[in-house]
């Protein structure tokens, strides 16, 4: 994997994009994530739903960007977008990487984005705001618990590791944003709790069906027991996902606010692996 390119300053906030330009191993196995089928195949599932989904949530933001009066949110903003743009174009890199190993991530693109479609038409702006903070919510739990959690990455090939480092950092910075949009435009309870619970049960669907549709377009099918072992890796022991739980639950508090949950100390560790990996000691000193 290859990355360059300097930290250039885009806005006057601490949210800068830090600009990669990944290229992946054709060696790398087809199986990166400790050559197992279902850990690959999921944290692909989500890689295909990033470039589109994460223009979804650019657009539902910049649909207030004009009406913002407080400068330094206004400066926030700017950041959100610029890292959010670089997220989508490195993942369709590794998407394409994916493709050509025989997993069909273009199929899975193609339902996001048709999907994507069908609710900026149907959906309000509020809604479509409100969907990516929660949206937002989800990406940075699971950026966090990668930042908290070495053990998560356990497996993962070395040259894999710095495209979900980097995007886990960036979601996490950025994770109040959208929120902050909300809350100065919108701020209604009722639309984001309730659009919270909608969200959960889309994000769990798509999910497991974006799973079985790259599985389903694949050469080997089954291996049912990476999907057994993986269930239990989300859901027993260790249980990843189960231990999300109570973060989950308090997007319902009246009181949330994503920068409740302080990490700049575990962003600041993960930037200087980051770094280090990289051969780009600027990275952490950008932090
Ligand atoms: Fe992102
Ligand atoms: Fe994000």
């Amino acid at each position: 994997m290859n990355a360059q390119a300097p930290v250039r300053r885009t806005n006057k906030s601490e949210i800068q994009p830090r600009r990669m330009d990944f290229s992946f191993d054709p060696e790398m196995p087809r199986y990166w994530f400790g050559g197992d089928q279902f850990k690959t195949l999921l944290l692909t599932a989500l890689s295909c739903t990033f470039p589109e989904g994460e223009r979804f949530f650019v657009r539902s933001v910049r649909h207030y960007q004009k009406n913002i009066t407080d400068p330094d949110l206004r400066e926030r903003v700017k950041g959100f977008i610029g890292q959010e743009a670089h997220h989508g174009n490195e993942h369709e890199h590794f998407n394409e990487f994916m493709e050509n190993k025989g997993v069909p991530t273009r199929k899975v693109h193609d339902q996001v984005h048709e999907g994507l479609k069908w609710i900026a038409k149907k959906f309000s702006p509020e809604r479509q705001l409100a969907k990516t903070c929660a949206l937002e919510h989800f990406t940075a739990m699971l950026a966090e618990l990668m930042l908290e959690e070495p053990e998560f990455l356990e497996g993962m090939d070395e040259r894999m590791v710095p495209l979900w480092l980097w995007h886990a950092i960036e979601e996490s910075e950025h994770k109040a944003v959208a929120f902050d949009v909300y809350r100065d435009q919108v701020d209604s309870y009722w639309v984001r709790t309730s659009e919270m619970a909608f969200t959960t049960v889309e994000f769990i669907g798509f999910t497991i069906y974006h799973y079985i549709t790259l599985r389903q377009g694949m050469d080997d099918k089954a291996d049912l027991r990476s999907v057994a072992n993986g269930v239990n890796w989300l859901l027993g022991k260790p249980g990843w996902l189960r231990r999300l739980g109570r973060s989950y639950v308090s997007y319902y508090k009246p009181g949330f606010h994503p920068e409740k949950k302080d990490s700049r100390a575990v962003r600041q560790q993960a930037l200087k692996k980051l770094a280090a990996m990289l051969g780009r000691p600027e990275l952490a000193d950008a932090a």
